[in-house]
């Protein structure tokens, strides 16, 4: 179990200890979590980690919760042997669950602590019901998991074995001095600019991530902008321009866009910011994001890369619709030539999404239709952009629906563009027998060691004698 509270026992004898924090706050932190995210308050990992309300071991309260909701179905199938059991899903109600989890599948209620400890009525009431019956309930539990929920754990397991990808920063590193720093990485088979380091490479601490060198991101995520700049870097004078990343936040993108934009305008050999001084142009990249606080965090996340550009390229920070973007450039900056477009999508790739499959219990649902229709606003939008020359257009959902249906719809609103045919060695391409298909770019997790992904790249489909 990857992710199991099992494998985070650790904590709870580190926790045993102390007065007033123990596994009893775990549980009913776990519960509150539980509670807020069967109410979509929040992803699960983000509530775990991040929620103020979480005053004990944030990691130890994640993993029970994930737990709790991997064996949800299988629990609420005996819940109803628990008395007094609250008939609406409250807190109160998912501290029985957790409690009922702890007794089935853990290592037993910690009793001895409620003991010691005083509780108050509510808690206590609740260990009261679930340890009056887990015993009885244990004989005919299913210990193992169900086949479904074994599938969602080695999925999960899976993805915990992609290897790690580190991007490298070119305006600092090479590949290859980048390769010397990390014991068995090796060069992406395709993306240029990629390293695959084994899973347990140390990323935590390390100095050339922080210092913006390194980005860790994973390869799926690299695709889209080692796609659009394969286009670019073969006609540098038509493509080379200003960027508007459309959906930006976290950011990941953006500093790709960035650092490629670098490359491509001063060449290789650039190691200082301020760079080739015969260089006068200078180039934005737009980091557009809708959601004020994941703009806010994706300057903060971008901020070490941002601090290696050269003069000559310039992050701009923009909260709005990127339904609202103009080709109007950024003062003092080149007009945009270049856009990225990763919108929102149902993340139906990402391998072992708990949130997805999770949400899902609680009455979560996909509308993938309204999904494409905003993906359909978005592509067309950077379609119409005049100054524009080429778009990179992705999502990390493996529907066709938000794909390459996407990309034939927009290529019919908005004519005069055509699909590219990016990097020619990755072998997985569109579903369809035509351009689009044959242009677009898709990921296997089991053969491409990664989420599942789509790119495709559109270019203005300019006559011929002015290509
Ligand atoms: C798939 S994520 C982008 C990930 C990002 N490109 C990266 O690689 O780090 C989609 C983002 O689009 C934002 N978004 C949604 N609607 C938007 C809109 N109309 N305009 C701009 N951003 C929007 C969401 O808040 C979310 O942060």
């Amino acid at each position: 179990m990857a992710r199991g509270s099992r494998g985070q026992a650790g904590h709870r004898g580190k926790r045993m200890g102390e007065e007033s924090k123990g596994i009893t706050d775990v549980y009913m932190d776990t519960a509150k979590i539980l509670y807020k995210f069967a109410n979509h308050q929040g992803g699960l990992k983000a509530l775990a980690l991040s929620d103020e309300a979480v005053q004990s071991n944030k990691t130890a309260t994640y993993s029970l919760a994930f737990n709790t909701l991997l064996r949800y179905k299988s629990l609420m199938a005996v819940a109803p042997a628990v008395p007094m059991l609250p008939d609406t899903q409250s807190e109160f109600f998912f501290l029985h669950l957790v409690l009922l989890y702890e007794g089935l599948c853990g290592k037993g209620i910690n009793n001895q602590e409620r003991r010691r400890r005083k509780l108050n009525s509510t808690t206590r009431a609740a260990y009261k019901s679930v340890l009056m019956v887990v015993d009885d309930i244990k004989a005919d539990f299913p210990t193992k998991p169900t086949e479904d929920e074994a599938a969602f754990q080695r999925a999960i397991d899976r993805a915990h074995h992609f290897p790690r990808s580190l991007r490298v920063n070119p305006t600092v590193l090479t590949r290859n001095q980048a390769l010397g720093l990390y014991a068995n990485a090796k060069p992406d088979p395709v993306l240029p600019d990629v390293l695959l380091a084994p899973k347990d490479t140390p990323i935590r601490d390390d100095k050339n991530v922080a210092s913006g060198a390194v980005t860790v991101q994973s390869r799926a995520s690299c695709l889209p902008v080692s796609a659009l700049f394969d286009v670019v870097d073969r006609d540098k004078e038509r493509y080379v321009g200003s960027v508007l990343d459309f959906c930006a936040a976290p950011g990941n993108k953006t500093t790709h866009a960035a650092v490629r934009l670098a490359q491509a305008v001063l060449g290789k050999g650039l190691r200082a910011k301020g760079g080739n001084k015969s260089v006068r142009k200078v180039y934005s990249v737009t980091l557009n994001e809708i959601d004020p606080r994941r703009a806010e965090l994706a300057e903060k996340l971008t901020a070490p890369v941002t601090a290696t550009l050269p003069a000559a390229v310039r992050v701009v920070a923009r909260v709005g619709s990127c339904l609202d973007l103009t080709c109007a450039p950024v003062e003092g900056c080149e007009p945009p030539t270049l856009c990225v477009v990763d919108p929102s999508c149902s993340s139906s790739g990402v391998v072992g999404n708990p949130d997805k499959r999770f949400g899902a219990m609680f009455g979560e649902t996909t509308d993938l239709a309204g999904l494409a229709e905003f993906q359909h606003s978005c592509l067309t939008h950077a379609m119409g952009l005049e100054t524009v020359q080429a778009i990179a257009y992705s999502t990390c959902s493996v529907h066709d629906e938000e794909n390459e249906e996407v990309v034939r719809r927009a290529l019919q609103t908005v004519p005069g563009w055509k699909p590219a045919y990016p990097l020619s060695a990755w072998e997985r391409r569109g579903h369809g027998d035509d351009e689009v298909a044959r242009c677009s770019i898709k990921t296997d997790p089991e053969q491409d060691q990664t989420d599942g992904f789509y790119v495709c790249v559109l270019v203005r489909d300019v006559p011929e004698d002015e290509d």
